[in-house]
């Protein structure tokens, strides 16, 4: 029986073979080399062949958010951040208002939706400053109430290499999210177009690297090309070690800058294959600076010290 409650510390070396990467013969990326060529072909224009990484920009938040901060003109704020990203992750609603089509970046194209931050908000106490003061928070149990938000030849006509697909293990919705995931897997996978599962977090779904083991890996067993979660301090090698498939990590909220550069240079340390990150992009101070940062961190070679120079310089000479 899976053992959703055992520590990985205690038996890392002996059952996560941490030191033994899999192997993928003839093929640069993790659990793609007996795929069909399409899929191959879209999946090197998501990741660079030459180092099996990549720098997804994700910008798809308004489609539960709406006008997210940072994200209020698209066209303002993420046209200039496209050349130095892999990938752009986003709606097709943003993908054909404002994208140009002239771009030659891969396309992750959003691939749920139908729920919105507005009307599952519940009401908490919260603890501000040592008081207590009713406050409002989304309820994650109905967000988790998805749909795919799509179809295959809209995909096509979008030249999508990824479907993103939002799945909430362990909320009230889990089955049908799951439903979701297998079934743009196998609508995608008739087109050699892949799918990525993007784990979904909430309070029923701790941010710990024994959830996203078992989130990550349930969405690989079940046909996930890449799968997105976040980054734990502990651990995070377990989770890439018995996922299959390539993992990118979210960057969540904002953080310090250096902060996320040091999240980003630990998560390609222990066996992620690239960062899927908005907000410590797009909400940054200086996010062309940022952009480049991560990329220098990512395919550069960058420790994160080197990473925040590059972007004190850039911003410096007013990059912004
Ligand atoms: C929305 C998403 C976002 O794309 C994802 O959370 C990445 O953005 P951030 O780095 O801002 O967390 O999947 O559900």
């Amino acid at each position: 029986m899976a053992d959703i409650q055992t520590s990985a510390s205690d038996k890392k070396e002996k059952e996560y073979f941490l030191d033994t990467p899999q192997a993928a013969p003839g093929f640069f990326l993790k659990g793609a080399h007996q795929y069909d060529w399409g899929l191959k072909n879209r999946l090197s224009r998501v990741f660079n062949p030459k180092d099996g990484r990549t720098v997804m920009l994700a910008f798809d938040h308004g489609y539960f958010q709406g006008p997210t901060t940072g994200l209020e003109r698209v066209d303002q704020t993420i046209l200039p951040l496209e050349p130095y990203a892999d990938c752009l992750m986003l709606t097709r609603g943003i993908q054909r208002s404002v994208i140009p089509a002239s771009t030659t970046k891969a396309i992750a194209l959003r691939a749920s939706g139908g729920t919105s931050m507005i009307s599952p908000m519940e009401e908490w106490e919260g603890d501000v400053e040592g008081k207590k003061i009713k406050l409002q928070r989304p309820n994650f149990e109905p967000l988790s109430n998805e749909s795919t938000a799509l179809t295959i030849e809209e995909a096509i006509r979008l030249n999508a290499s990824v479907l993103a697909v939002q799945v909430f293990i362990g909320g009230a919705y889990e089955r049908q999210t799951l439903k979701n995931l297998t079934d743009l897997v196998d609508a995608a996978s008739r087109y050699g177009i892949g799918v990525m599962g993007v784990t979904a977090v909430g309070r029923a779904m701790a941010r710990t690297a024994q959830y996203f083991r078992l989130a990550t890996r349930i969405m690989a067993e079940l046909g996930a090309n890449v799968v997105k979660c976040y980054y734990t301090d502990e651990d995070f090698d377990t989770i890439t070690s018995c996922c299959p498939v390539p993992i990118v990590i979210a960057g969540g909220k904002k953080l310090p800058e250096l902060d996320a550069l040091k999240m980003c240079y630990n998560a390609i340390q222990q066996g992620a294959s690239g960062v899927d990150m908005g907000r410590n992009i797009f909400q940054s101070d200086a996010p062309v600076a940022m952009m480049q940062a991560v990329q220098g961190v990512v395919h550069g070679g960058l420790s994160p010290a080197q990473g925040y120079e590059l972007y004190s310089e850039l911003k410096g000479q007013g990059v912004k």
